[in-house]
């Protein structure tokens, strides 16, 4: 037993080290790429596994259509990154392989299918991974419901908290496990002032700060304590402090939802609310969501790869919109407000008024094909 601990002291003592010099990078923080002022932007599609190569072949044919006049230009380049796939990362026993890295890195924005996530072991998801290589500290998901004037705006703070040592926690064999959590005070006042902006700019005047600061007193009681102080600095917009249980329970509370406007957290509730959050909108299947850093940006569908869907044999039929929502997102993000848009026009008429075909995911509806048809010719009538 002394032996387990002595290995757990000393491990401990390193992932303490690191992420004490993690904090440290981030106080230096890179300068914001300004889009407008590439001459080049070149997109990168990771078309990911499961359900992944589906879903993103029918987004690169929008984009094709979209930015057809900017790829012939020279101004946008498409690039397909090949071998973010589970297969090549077990093989290669890296969350992602050092030559997909390099190609990742030499794009500007990413769009990117679902990666397959392993439970259990020790190989990293990749999306946990992208976030940090890429430092893509803000995960912000939206989620509207028109009908009932639901139009909310999740920033999730995406690098660290539970996140960032999932794969290095203890365990003693046959006696317990041991997981860690980190909260920065760099991290937290970044993805702070990132949804406060976002308030701000957007005419938004609700904030909600979620935690379990009564249990966890000193991740999220250190999370709670600099949104505020960052809350501060913006005296028109109206803070509010929830614990995430209740708040999950607000959100299928049809009283009060609607009341709500951006939600800011730490990176595992965020994660469990936005599902909620998407259900509500009708489905996982149906939202986006961006991880902004300074540096670099990458836009993919909320879920996972759905290998459920391939085991069943039914992965033709797996929705698209998310990846659809996902790409508008990018679209906005790099400057093509025009293309974004008319493709979210598009998808308003396909997915909420006119709804010629219907995409369920289940074999009698329309397939990803049919449906992806369906929002590109609407597109043109536009
Ligand atoms: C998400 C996903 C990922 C996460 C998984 C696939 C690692 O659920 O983006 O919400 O947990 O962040
Ligand atoms: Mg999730």
């Amino acid at each position: 037993m002394n032996g387990y601990i002595d290995n757990a002291v000393n491990q401990f003592r390193t992932l303490l080290t690191e992420q004490i010099e993690r904090q440290q990078r981030m106080e230096n923080a890179d300068a914001t790429t300004d889009y407008t002022k590439l001459p080049k932007i070149v997109i990168g599609i990771c078309k990911g596994d499961g359900i992944g190569p589906i879903i993103s072949a029918e987004s690169d044919r929008l984009l094709r259509f979209l930015l057809e006049d900017e790829i012939e230009s020279g101004r946008v380049e498409l690039k397909i990154i090949e071998g973010l796939t589970i297969e090549n990362r077990i093989a290669k026993n890296k969350a992602i392989p050092d030559d997909v890295l390099n190609e990742i890195k030499s794009c500007n924005v990413i769009l990117k299918a679902p990666t397959t996530t392993l439970k259990g072991g020790t190989l990293e998801s990749a999306n946990v991974a992208m976030r940090r290589e890429l430092d893509l500290y803000a995960n912000v998901r939206p989620v509207c419901v028109p009908s009932e004037n639901i139009d909310w705006t999740f920033f999730r703070e995406n690098t660290e908290g539970e996140y960032v040592l999932g794969s290095k926690g203890v365990e003693i064999p046959n006696t317990l496990a041991f997981d860690f959590k980190v909260t920065t005070n760099a991290g937290t006042r970044r993805i702070a002032r990132a949804a406060f902006e976002f308030a701000k700019n957007n005419g938004k005047k609700n904030v909600a700060i979620v935690t379990k600061a009564n249990i966890m007193k000193k991740t999220d009681g250190k999370f709670s304590e600099i949104c505020h102080e960052v809350a501060k600095e913006y005296p028109d917009i109206n803070v509010e402090e929830w614990y995430i249980d209740i708040m999950t329970a607000n959100l299928v509370n049809p009283a009060i939802r609607n009341q709500f406007e951006v939600f800011l957290m730490p990176n595992l509730y965020g994660d469990i609310i936005t599902d909620e959050a998407a259900q509500i909108q009708g489905g996982v299947g149906t939202a986006g969501s961006a991880n902004i850093g300074d540096k670099y940006a990458m836009f993919e569908p909320i879920h996972g790869s759905a290998p459920r869907m391939i085991e069943q044999g039914i992965g033709e039929y797996a929705n698209p919109t998310s990846m659809f929502k996902a790409t508008e997102m990018m679209l906005n993000h790099i400057g093509f407000k025009k293309q974004a848009e008319l493709l979210n026009r598009a998808l308003k008429i396909c997915t909420e008024t006119e709804k010629k075909v219907v995409v369920t995911g289940e074999k009698d509806k329309a397939t990803c094909k049919e449906f992806a048809d369906y929002l590109l010719e609407t597109v043109k009538t536009l």
